[in-house]
Order: structure tokens, then C-alpha cells, then sequence
């Protein structure tokens, strides 16, 4: 009878436990130790919202499907070979994989392309920050002599019509006057690259299941946190966020390997190449470092080949600090843990019009 008791109890004990963690499966995934991890990492990141869309500007299918084709488009440019893709390919993680680009008849840029997923919610867009936003960055990037080589809008919108797009612009505007313009281009492109956000098992664990990191991955936050790498690699894209110097211990060329640039008339000085003020020299905008282990060479100069090595250098020129090979690859392993899924719209390429005969 007592054993019978016991033995009831006993269960009815294991019952409730068992409920509990079906009412918090947080209770059964995790200890407190990581409870508290997640906790820290709620103060310094966020995990990326459903939408990055602008205020006041709706992101219709018909305007991301435009914008779709035109960032596939590659008959705009001047030698009809390069378009947004060719340098943010969904074969390379919005990126291509090159350490510097190659824009219109082959020449080569003195940057490297960083991909192109998550961008809308960085502070500014390009290294130096010289473009406000997605949508200005798509509409200089047309014009601008390296990359597309038009050099007009009226060039551009002739092109756009001659190529078949008026109905489609027309669908995605059907309030404007005139619906192909360089502004809606812009518009249009802006659009779809407010969609291309890329959830990782990192915003997971930020919400909560802490079996979204692996042991090792957490291991690697909690370094990252400590060893200061957070200071500028924070908020909703790890990064992004501010510019800084590269290179706050030593000349970064002397860790990095990298080389004078013509178009800078000597080693990249970042920011100041657009504001021209010396106290902007050297100052980068801290690249997002969402999708990061997929999207090598690394810096703006592509001068870095592996990931473990540029945890190496930052640690080195931005903290003087010197990492063991155990905590540069947990360090990497948390980097991992940011690698989200391509956006499906993304990965399947569109089919452009043909040009009317
Ligand atoms: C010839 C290759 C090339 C083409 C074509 C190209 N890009 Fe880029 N893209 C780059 C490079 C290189 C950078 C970095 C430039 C810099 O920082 O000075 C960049 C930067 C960007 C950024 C900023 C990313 C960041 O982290 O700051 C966005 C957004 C972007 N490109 C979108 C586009 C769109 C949209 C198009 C088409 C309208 C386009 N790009 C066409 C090579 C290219
Ligand atoms: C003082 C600010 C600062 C600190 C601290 C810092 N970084 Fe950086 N990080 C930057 C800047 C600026 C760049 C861009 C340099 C460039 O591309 O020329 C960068 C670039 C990177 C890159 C290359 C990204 C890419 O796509 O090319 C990685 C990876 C990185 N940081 C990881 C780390 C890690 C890991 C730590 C800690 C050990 C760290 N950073 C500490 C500012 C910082």
C-alpha cells in the first residue's frame, strides 16, 4: 500500500515535470547558464524583424517582382554584361566571391562586392557610407561610370522601354505619369532588397531556444562578447552600425597584405575618400557580419582569404589582442550560427521580357 503511494506520487511528480516542460519547453532545452548567455545577447543584438519596408512605402509584389528582374537585368549596362547579380550572386551568398570586383568591359574595382542580403537595415550603405540608402545606392550605381557606365537617366529610361519593361512598370506605378524613370528603378530595386533578409539559428537563440547554438557556438558568443569584438559588431546585423578605424593598433596593409590602389592614390583610406575630412582617414563602416562564413575573401579589399585568419587580424589591429586557435574557432563557430537561408525569390532567377520586334 505505502509502495503503491510512493509509487503514485512518484509519477504524479514526474507528471508535472513532464508538463512543465511542455507549458516552457525553454525549461527542458536549457540550464541557466544559457538563459544567461541569451540574456547578454538581447542587450547587445537584435533579432532581424519581418520587414524592413520604409514608412509610408509598400512593398507590392508587383514592385518586388520588378525590382527582382531589374536587379537580374544585365542589358542596361554599357557593355550589356553586367548587372546588381553579377556582383551579388545568389551562387555566392549576395556576393561574388571575388576579392575585387570586375564592373563594365572587364576592369577591375578597387573594392570588394560584400553580399547584399540584410542591407536595407545597415546605417548607410558602402564602406564609406557614401550612399544613404538602398534605394540611392541603386539609383547612382546605374550612373556611375565603373559599374553600369550610363551616363544619363534619359539613356537609362530609353533603354528600359526599348527593352520591353513599360507594362511592368506601369503594374508596379500605375500612379505615376511617367512609370519608367530612373527614380522608380531605384524604387523598384529598393523594394526587393527590403525582402532579402536572411533569419540564422542565431535569431533563434536571441528569441530563446538555446539548442539553436551548438556548444562550441556559444562558446564563440561568449568570446566574442568578452574580448570586446561586440564594441563594433552589434545591433540587428552584427555590425554595420558605426564606422571606425581599421587598423586601431597598427597600419592594417602591414597585417592584411594589402596593396596601394590607383583610385585612391595610394591604401584606402575608407570614409575620407568620401567626406575628404582627416578625421574620417581610415575609418570603415563595420561591415554586418550576418552570413559572414559564406562570403570570403574578407575586408574591403578581399585581402583576407579565410575566416579563422580574419578573426585573427581583428583581434590583432582592433584590440591587440592575440587569440588562441580554441577561441578563433569558437569565435567561428558562432560566426557560422549567422548564416540564414537564401530567400527563395532570391535563389530562382526571373525571366526578363524580351525586347518587342
Ligand atoms: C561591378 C560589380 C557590382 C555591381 C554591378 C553592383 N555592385 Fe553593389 N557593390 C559592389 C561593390 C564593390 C560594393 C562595395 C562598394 C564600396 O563599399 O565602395 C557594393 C556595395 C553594394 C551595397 C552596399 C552593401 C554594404 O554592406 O554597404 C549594396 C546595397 C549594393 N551594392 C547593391 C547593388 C545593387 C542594387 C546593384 C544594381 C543596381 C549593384 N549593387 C551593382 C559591386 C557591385
Ligand atoms: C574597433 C572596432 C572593431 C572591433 C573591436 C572589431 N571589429 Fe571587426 N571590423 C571592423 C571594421 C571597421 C571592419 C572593416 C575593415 C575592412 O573591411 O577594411 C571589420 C571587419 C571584420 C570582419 C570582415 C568582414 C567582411 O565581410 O569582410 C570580420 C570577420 C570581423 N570584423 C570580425 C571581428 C571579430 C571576430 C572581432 C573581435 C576579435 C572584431 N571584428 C572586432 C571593426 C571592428
Amino acid at each position: 500500500m505505502k509502495k503503491t503511494q510512493q509509487l503514485i506520487s512518484g509519477l504524479s511528480a514526474l507528471a508535472l515535470v513532464a508538463g512543465a516542460f511542455l507549458l516552457f519547453p525553454s525549461l527542458a532545452l536549457s540550464d541557466d547558464a544559457d538563459q544567461a548567455l541569451i540574456a547578454k545577447a538581447n542587450v547587445l543584438f537584435k533579432p532581424l524583424p519581418a520587414s524592413s519596408a520604409l514608412e509610408n512605402t509598400e512593398l507590392t509584389p508587383l514592385r518586388v517582382s520588378l525590382g527582382k528582374a531589374l536587379f537580374f537585368e544585365t542589358r542596361v549596362s554599357s557593355d550589356g554584361r553586367i548587372g546588381c547579380a553579377t556582383c551579388h550572386n545568389p551562387a555566392y551568398h549576395g556576393a561574388d566571391s571575388l576579392a575585387l570586383t570586375v564592373g563594365i568591359h572587364g576592369k577591375q574595382l578597387p573594392r570588394n562586392a560584400p553580399t547584399v542580403f540584410n542591407t536595407s537595415l545597415l546605417i548607410s550603405q558602402h564602406y564609406g557610407g557614401n550612399r544613404a540608402t538602398v534605394e540611392e545606392q541603386a539609383y547612382k550605381a546605374v550612373l556611375s561610370p565603373l559599374a553600369y557606365g550610363n551616363t544619363s537617366n534619359e539613356q537609362v529610361e530609353t533603354k528600359l522601354t526599348q527593352l520591353g519593361y513599360m507594362p511592368l512598370f506601369k503594374a508596379a506605378y500605375p500612379a505615376d505619369a511617367k512609370p519608367v524613370s530612373v527614380e522608380n528603378w531605384s524604387k523598384a530595386i529598393g523594394a526587393f532588397e527590403r525582402t532579402l533578409l536572411t533569419p540564422a539559428p542565431f535569431d533563434k537563440f536571441l528569441k530563446g531556444d538555446a539548442q539553436a547554438l551548438s556548444r562550441p557556438a556559444k562558446l564563440g558568443l561568449e568570446k566574442f562578447i568578452n574580448t570586446g569584438c561586440a564594441g563594433c559588431h552589434n545591433g540587428v546585423t552584427v555590425g554595420g552600425q558605426s564606422y571606425q578605424k581599421f587598423g586601431i593598433t597598427q597600419d592594417y596593409w602591414l597585417v592584411t597584405g594589402s596593396t596601394p590602389k590607383d583610385a585612391f592614390k595610394g591604401y584606402d583610406k575608407g570614409r575620407f575618400h568620401d567626406t575628404k575630412d582627416e578625421a574620417d582617414a581610415f575609418m570603415f563602416k563595420v561591415p554586418q557580419l550576418r552570413n559572414v562564413a559564406v562570403t570570403p575573401p574578407y575586408f574591403h579589399d578581399g585581402s583576407v582569404a579565410t575566416l579563422p585568419q580574419a578573426v585573427r587580424v581583428m583581434a590583432q589591429l582592433q584590440l591587440g589582442k592575440q587569440l588562441s586557435d580554441e577561441d578563433v574557432s569558437h569565435i567561428v563557430s558562432f560566426l557560422e550560427s549567422l548564416t540564414g537561408d537564401i530567400p527563395a525569390d532570391f535563389a530562382k532567377a526571373p525571366r526578363l521580357p524580351v525586347a518587342p520586334h
